[in-house]
């Protein structure tokens, strides 16, 4: 029979898919490694069963035993998922930023999840970690994992990432991208690629706010600022990233690896987490500057699901300003205007008198109108010339429209983008609207200016 004897022997040996329509421009292969196709569905589920493992061994484990761990969820899981087969309890502290979806997913397997303020520090007892390391003190067998110093992290990844990646690419990676979160994904398949070939290129992608890129490029630590991503940066340096082994560091924004990690789903049809964003948004930088003998391998950290109340929800990203502006049509702007009460259009004839056209100009209490005939914008009148005009001579009012009339508006559609219409807005105090072929309204400097 083809069966596993249990979950923990599906970890691991995830596949690599080429990327085909979000690299359209690439010369170089770009693969996504799926770790989001673990059990636990993320990358971390690789060291849980490593450190557990590795704590059994050494005796630091006990049957019965609790298992202690900070998290951004994932690691979590992966220990959840371990303790479970394997009968521990866990007791995981967490921040409040960390997704709803993560927190039931632990308790659903067993665990018991502790909330922290995500704002305190590293140095505060309230800060996850610390409160990880106090209930440890108080809880009799039990284990604080640490993930960010235990050294069997990082080698869960030298051991099976680094070793799955040369074979599947039969040793011709080039560059490989993953986030530094504890650093043991990048620190251990960074260590096992480099001892094969030194020539491939480590890059760690790390968001606007963390420290990394800043301590690794000039050795000064500054003060984390937040962002949003989950699971990845720091605001201090763990013991498991280990700088020698990584190349370049880039930063990414919260925008720019939510907006991938959503596109990858509709481009590729792989549904991941900001970090995968984030790592993505990094790979691409790296590839297009390289040839068709670039091959560059990519983290999928975890699965989408896992935020689906966040960045994959239209509203949360609205809330956040992180979405792009949708298209603003012209219709849009014209049909605010009408619903504010204001007049459809009112225009003049070329065959009017000036006098005709004024008296309803004031009428209206607008200054422009346009001249328009059968369907086409002719001319266009504007309060104050005419105004002029008959000071100079009283006897243009008795003047025909297509005497005294000025430039034609132009006439844009409704579905044009309003940023056509700031265009013809430079040049015309005024467009015209149409629909479907038909002139419909006006808009002024004042109406697109309002509306902006
Ligand atoms: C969603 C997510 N992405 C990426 C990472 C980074 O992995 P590592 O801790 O191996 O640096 C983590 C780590 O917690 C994570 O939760």
């Amino acid at each position: 029979m083809k069966v596993a004897n249990n979950i923990l022997e599906l970890f691991g040996k995830t596949p690599l898919v080429k990327l085909n329509h979000i690299t359209k421009d690439i010369k170089a292969s770009v693969y996504a490694k799926m770790e989001s196709m673990n059990p636990g569905a993320s990358v971390k589920d690789r060291i849980g069963l490593a450190m557990i493992e590795d704590a059994e061994k050494r005796g630091l484990l006990k049957p019965g035993g609790t298992i202690i761990e900070a998290t951004s969820g994932n690691t979590g899981i992966g220990l959840a998922i371990t303790s479970a087969v394997k009968g521990y309890r866990c007791i995981f502290t967490m921040t409040e930023k960390v997704s709803m979806e993560k927190r039931r997913y632990l308790q659903a397997l067993g665990a018991d999840v502790v909330i922290c303020p995500m704002t305190a520090k590293h140095d505060s007892p309230e800060n996850y970690v610390n409160v990880a390391k106090r209930i440890n003190t108080e809880t009799p067998n039990s284990l604080f994992i640490y993930q960010y110093n235990n050294p069997s992290n990082p080698d869960a990844h030298y051991h099976t990432t680094g070793p799955e990646l040369w074979e599947q690419t039969q040793g011709k990676i080039t560059h490989f991208v993953g986030s530094l979160g504890t650093g043991g994904t990048v620190s251990g398949t960074g260590r096992f690629l480099k001892e094969k070939n030194p020539e491939i290129k480590i890059i760690a992608a790390d968001p606007y706010g963390s420290i990394f890129k800043t301590y690794k490029e000039s050795g000064v630590m500054t003060e984390g600022t937040p962002y949003l991503v989950e699971g990845i940066g720091q605001d201090m340096l763990p013991e498991n990233v280990h700088f020698k082994y990584i190349d370049e560091i880039i930063n990414i924004t919260d925008k720019e690896s939510f907006h991938l990690s959503r596109r990858m789903g509709r481009e590729e049809g792989i549904f991941s987490g900001g970090s995968t964003g984030t790592n993505l948004a990094a790979a691409l930088r790296v590839a297009k500057d390289l040839d068709k003998n670039g091959l560059v391998v990519f983290i999928v950290c975890d699965t989408g699901e896992r935020y689906l109340t966040k960045h994959h929800s239209d509203e949360w990203m609205r809330e956040k300003r992180l979405l792009e502006k949708d298209k603003t049509t012209l219709g849009v702007v014209h049909q605010t205007k009408l619903s504010g009460g204001l007049p459809n259009m009112i225009f003049a004839s070329p065959e009017e008198t000036v006098g005709e056209a004024l008296a309803r100009i004031e009428q209206y209490n607008v200054s422009q109108i346009p001249v328009i005939e059968g369907n086409r914008s002719v001319g266009s009148l504007d309060e104050a010339d005419i105004m002029s005009m008959i000071l100079e001579d009283p006897a243009t009012v008795e003047k025909k429209v297509s005497e005294i009339m000025g430039k034609a508006y132009p006439v844009v559609d409704e579905s044009e983008d309003i940023k056509h219409g700031i265009q013809y807005l430079k040049e015309s105090s005024a467009i015209l609207v149409s629909q479907y072929g038909r002139i419909v309204g006006i808009l002024t400097r004042y109406d697109v200016l309002d509306f902006v």
